[in-house]
């Protein structure tokens, strides 16, 4: 006799089930890592260059960054790499400068940076002053013809070899892109002339623990001028946004080597 029991559904259609379920909860996650590799400063960006082209992994730290466009290392954007190797193209132009809030050296006059940046060093300088620790820039953007001017007079005060460790030639120095600054602890000397700001040992400190909760780094620290061309700058942080800064920081790798492995299209 025949009976009206309904037929149970087949073990592949529990599996198309199954995997339609995990298909969406890994679209879920990848778009959400997608979008947390910006930080805020950068939202505006980030909904203009969406998408994935590939990863950064970091074996030392086990952290990954997504990539979401190859556009963040062209010329003077976020993950650009300025080096003697890499050169600015002549007539390059910073973008967004705006004139900081921060404190900052020659206080009679404007500093500038990248607006992306402005508001990460606004929250570094309070989160700073909240652990005792007071902070002024003593120097941001710098035009080439500023930057000619600072190695002419270190050639002059201490000599070629000297200069060539610690000063950019004119158009490699990421000054030139408004994304990087020096930092320098608070003093009225420095307020009324950057030429006599210096970094505390505390400060520095300070810095290398937490510069990249704000999005910043070290970009040339100590042991890696074979790698960077620039002597141990304790007080040079550039800002490449929270997720990588933070993935460079716990790797020891410098901007330079991550850039070169990760879009050797940009760097040379
Ligand atoms: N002091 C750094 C290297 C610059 O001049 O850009
Ligand atoms: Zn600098």
């Amino acid at each position: 006799m025949k009976t009206n029991q309904a037929k149970l559904p087949s073990l592949s259609f529990w599996l198309l089930i199954i995997g339609l379920i995990g298909l969406g909860v890994y679209s879920l996650v990848s778009s959400r890592q997608t979008s947390a590799i910006y930080d805020g400063a950068l939202a505006m960006q980030a909904a203009e260059r969406p998408g994935t082209v590939g990863k950064i992994s970091f074996p030392e730290g086990g952290q990954t960054v997504n990539i979401p466009n190859w556009t963040l290392f062209g010329v003077g954007d976020m993950w650009s790499l300025t080096s003697r190797g890499n050169p600015l193209p002549a007539g390059f132009v910073a973008p967004n400068l705006v004139n900081t809030s921060v404190a900052h050296g020659d206080s009679d006059q404007p500093m500038q940076v990248q607006r992306a940046i402005e508001a990460r060093l606004e929250q570094l300088f309070a989160a700073a002053e909240n652990d005792g620790i007071e902070f002024m820039l003593s120097s941001a953007y710098r035009s080439v013809e500023d930057q000619q001017a600072l190695y002419n007079s270190f050639v002059s005060a201490q000599g070629q070899s000297m200069a060539d460790l610690y000063v950019a030639k004119p158009g490699t120095s990421e000054h030139h892109t408004g994304l990087s600054v020096d930092f320098a602890s608070a003093s009225a000397a420095c307020e009324s002339n950057s030429d006599k700001c210096s970094l505390s040992q505390a400060a520095a400190q300070w810095l290398l623990k937490n510069a990249s909760t704000y999005g910043f780094i070290q970009r040339y620290p100590e042991g890696k001028q074979p790698i960077t061309g620039i002597a141990f700058e304790p007080w040079h942080y550039r800002y490449i946004g929270v997720p990588l800064a933070k993935a460079i920081s716990d790797s020891k790798l410098t901007l330079d080597e991550v850039v070169k492995q990760a879009a050797p299209g940009y760097a040379h």
